[in-house]
């Protein structure tokens, strides 16, 4: 007879894994909160709490997966233009989730990074943040990039007025600008690029989310909503990473992202 495991489907779908091939960052759009609150006759604020929850959950299974890094958006320099309720009832969960979050994550090792321009919030918001960071520097294991007030396109003007500064200045001549300099001025310049960008509710864009950074990710689409998103789940967009063939615009696959800048484009 067989016996019944609750745990079945994760333990199903881990064999399916292998595990010299784990992505080593994920990028995750955590998108269908608002949706999921509303479809479950709740508030859009359910759904941005649930998905809070969701998040601890891949966050631990990430890092037990071998995952190096996670980055998530967070809030887009575009989600002030939501409601003002829905705008502090998020600016609210990020403070109470600090508090309540920083200490496990720390005692997880797990380091926590804010990636955006985090001057338009107040305070005390943005000195939890990087209370937050200051914790957390030294954990090895794992990284948390959370992008709050993050836009791609914005991130882009920042290095492009850097690099003009320099030029002015004669630090740099314009002919000596190259990706490498361009990368080293990018919010991420601490990162490898992505290797898997994870988007949830079905929408298929990028939002202006790591533009630079998403240039060679894998991307992986699936109609879930973030809040009913699990281990499960992310256990099918690795299965599916793992199918894919990654040449990086060259013809042979490779499995080291590091390898790219060797191989031409096309
Ligand atoms: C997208 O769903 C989700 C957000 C804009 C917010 C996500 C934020 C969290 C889960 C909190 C994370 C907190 C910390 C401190 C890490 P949506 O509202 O766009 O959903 P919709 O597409 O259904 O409207």
């Amino acid at each position: 007879m067989k016996l019944k495991n609750p745990t079945n489907k994760i333990t199903d779908l881990s064999l399916k894994i292998d595990k010299l091939r784990i992505p080593q960052h994920i990028a995750v759009i955590m998108d269908g909160n608002g949706r999921w609150g509303v479809n479950k006759g709740l508030s859009r604020s359910h759904g941005h709490n649930k998905g809070v929850s969701v998040l601890k959950n891949i966050i631990k299974f990430s890092k037990k997966l071998g995952i190096k890094v996670l980055t998530v958006y967070a809030f887009s320099t575009e989600n002030w233009t939501r409601p003002s309720e829905e705008v502090n009832f998020l600016l609210n969960l990020f403070e109470k989730v600090l508090n309540k979050e920083i200490n496990e994550l720390n005692n997880e090792f797990i380091k926590v990074k804010f990636i955006g321009d985090l001057s338009p919030f107040s305070e005390n918001l943005r000195n939890k943040f990087i209370e937050a960071e200051n914790i957390t520097h030294h954990n090895e294991q794992f990284t948390l990039n959370v992008c709050t007030n993050y836009g791609g396109r914005q991130e882009l003007v920042k290095v492009a007025k850097e690099l003009a500064r320099k030029s002015i200045s004669g630090e740099i001549k314009p002919d000596q600008i190259n990706e490498e300099m361009f990368e080293s001025l990018l919010l991420t310049s601490d990162f490898q690029d992505p290797d898997l960008l994870i988007r949830t509710s079905g929408e298929k864009r990028i939002s202006n989310f790591l533009l630079w950074q998403l240039a060679y990710s894998e991307i992986y689409i699936t109609d879930v909503l973030w809040p009913e998103f699990d281990e499960n789940e992310l256990l099918k967009a690795i299965i599916d990473y793992q199918s894919r063939n990654r040449r990086f615009g060259g013809i042979k696959s490779v499995s080291n992202q590091s390898l790219k800048s060797s191989l031409s484009f096309g």
